[in-house]
């Protein structure tokens, strides 16, 4: 049966276990400091912090941030305890005040409780946005905004660098946008990619007031309170004005997609609104709605472009390599003047370099999860309501499952039947389980056709001004990791 638990009733079960400490049925724990507990040791760059504990302290380790006890899972075998052997017992998301008040009462997939709600929201998602079905009906936005892409290269060419990172942020954003809103949006329209990448950076901040509640008045003395309510006000007004616009629309009132014949994610939804087609007793709120599109903006446009980022950065340093994959892509293509989707297929080595990107660089290293009901893992008891950190991250750099763990060698994934399906729990950039990612099959196609078209009709190079920043692999700190500066490089139209 499950239990609800509130934040002290927690601590107070876990204190109780403290206390029956010698019966050693506590997970290993550093030394902590009143009040703030181990926050002290953790730095800005969470996945490598608890990196660095587990490596000293084991695969799980207990945490007090403040007064909130989380569990840090750092292997394998105990990622698939608790993902998939008692995937329902550890299948809910910690509450984050943050995620809260930036997706309306986290009404979204991805930060939704475990529950009913969450349950009917999800088989939207999979059902009805992210079916590979619906991901093959988008295929011509994919083509036409890869094919700008290119055409702006082409055009700032004349051997003047190109920033192929804003690049691959403003097509990613675009795609999602056509996708999920019907059309590209100026970024003076949406205040664009820097919305989304401030809310990134919040959500993956860790508020005061959500550890140390009495202290949560230091959220909005630092500051934080006030860029969450400014990111949630930007956005939340743009999310109207394109519902509305739809709204309009559907009325035959003029609204932005009059001449537009394919439907995208807010007709859908608002569609489903009007009709409840699952026969599932669920009335699809106007805060549910932009609630979704917020989750599948962010879902994509993030994890796509950092992925795409970590596959050129390391491909630049290692020309021979990039050569190799060039000649593959070049190959495949041969005399026809595009590429075709389903010559992905043939591009071994292209994928195994993506495969390789998402092993060293999963753009989400810290899977999230709580548990519903008391339970025990690893011969430990684990109270209902504790938070876990599952280091995704440091799990694919494990030495006992990866040779030379830290180097970028995709060859690695030529004769290996490792995927990233939810079921190598070595390797688990999507997530897995009951939680997992349901836009897999959308966000690797977007990578995978980016990534050889930039091959295919360029060859890339570092300028000299340019060189450490773009050689340097410092990561970014939020719930996504991007290359901390930016790819400027210069390309050379390629001619066979
Ligand atoms: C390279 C691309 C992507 C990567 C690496 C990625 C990775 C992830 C990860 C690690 C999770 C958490 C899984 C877990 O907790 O077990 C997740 C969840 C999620 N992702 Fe993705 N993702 C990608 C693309 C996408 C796309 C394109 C969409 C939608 C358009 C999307 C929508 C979601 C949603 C809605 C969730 C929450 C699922 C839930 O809580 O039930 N993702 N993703």
């Amino acid at each position: 049966m499950q239990l609800s638990i509130t934040n002290h009733q927690l601590y107070e079960r876990w204190l109780t276990l403290l206390r029956r400490r010698n019966s050693g049925d506590l997970p290993p724990s550093p030394p902590k400091l009143p009040i703030v507990g181990n926050f002290f040791q953790l730095g800005p760059l969470l996945h490598r912090s608890l990196a660095s504990l587990s490596a000293k302290y084991g695969p799980v380790v207990l945490l007090h941030l403040g007064s909130v006890p989380v569990i840090v899972v750092s292997s394998a075998e105990l990622a698939e305890e608790v993902m998939k052997t008692q995937d329902c017992t550890f299948s809910d998301r910690p509450p984050s005040s943050i995620a809260s008040r930036l997706i309306y009462g986290s009404r979204d997939v991805a930060f939704a409780s475990y529950g009913p709600y969450w349950r009917k929201m999800r088989k939207i998602c999979v059902l009805r946005l992210l079916s590979i079905k619906r991901v093959q009906e988008f295929r011509s936005v994919r083509e036409e905004e890869v094919a700008l892409l290119l055409s702006n290269i082409r055009q700032r060419l004349s051997n003047s660098p190109v920033n192929l990172s804003e690049m691959l942020v403003n097509l990613t954003n675009d795609i999602i946008c056509r996708v999920a809103m019907g059309r590209r949006y100026s970024s003076d329209e949406m205040k664009s990619c820097k919305t989304l990448q401030e809310a990134m950076a919040l959500l993956g901040t860790l508020a005061v007031k959500d550890f140390i509640p009495w202290l949560g008045w230091m959220d909005e003395l630092s500051g934080l309170n006030g860029r969450v309510r400014r990111t949630f006000g930007e956005f939340d007004s743009f999310l109207n004005r394109v519902l509305d616009d739809h709204i309009r629309c559907a009325k035959g009132d003029g609204g932005i997609n009059g001449d537009q014949e394919q439907v995208d994610f807010v007709d859908i939804l608002l569609a489903l609104k009007e009709k409840d087609e699952f026969g599932i007793d669920f009335t699809l709120e106007r805060e549910s709605i932009k609630a979704i599109i917020w989750d599948m903006f962010a879902g994509a446009t993030d994890t796509s472009s950092s992925t795409l980022k970590w596959a050129m950065a390391n491909l630049i340093r290692n020309k021979p390599l990039m050569r190799k994959v060039q000649e593959e892509v070049r190959q495949v293509v041969g005399s026809n003047t595009k590429i075709k989707e389903e010559d992905i297929e043939r591009m071994v080595h292209l994928k195994a370099v993506i495969n390789e990107t998402l092993r060293l660089y999963p753009p989400v290293p810290l899977l999230l999860r709580q548990s519903r009901q008391d339970s025990m893992l690893h011969g430990y008891h684990i109270p209902v309501g504790t938070r876990f950190f599952i280091n995704a991250w440091s799990i694919a750099r494990d030495p006992k499952y990866w040779e030379k763990p830290n180097d970028f060698k995709p060859e690695r994934f030529l004769n290996n039947c490792v995927d990233f399906k939810g079921q190598d729990f070595q390797y688990i950039p999507f997530g897995a389980g009951r939680r997992g990612c349901p836009g897999m099959s959308f966000g690797l196609i977007i990578v995978y056709y980016t990534l050889a078209n930039l091959l295919h009709y360029f060859d890339w190079d570092i300028p000299e001004v340019n060189k450490e920043e773009v050689l340097d692999l410092s990561e970014t700190s939020g719930i996504t990791v991007h290359k901390k500066y930016d790819l400027v490089l210069t390309a050379k139209t390629y001619k066979p």
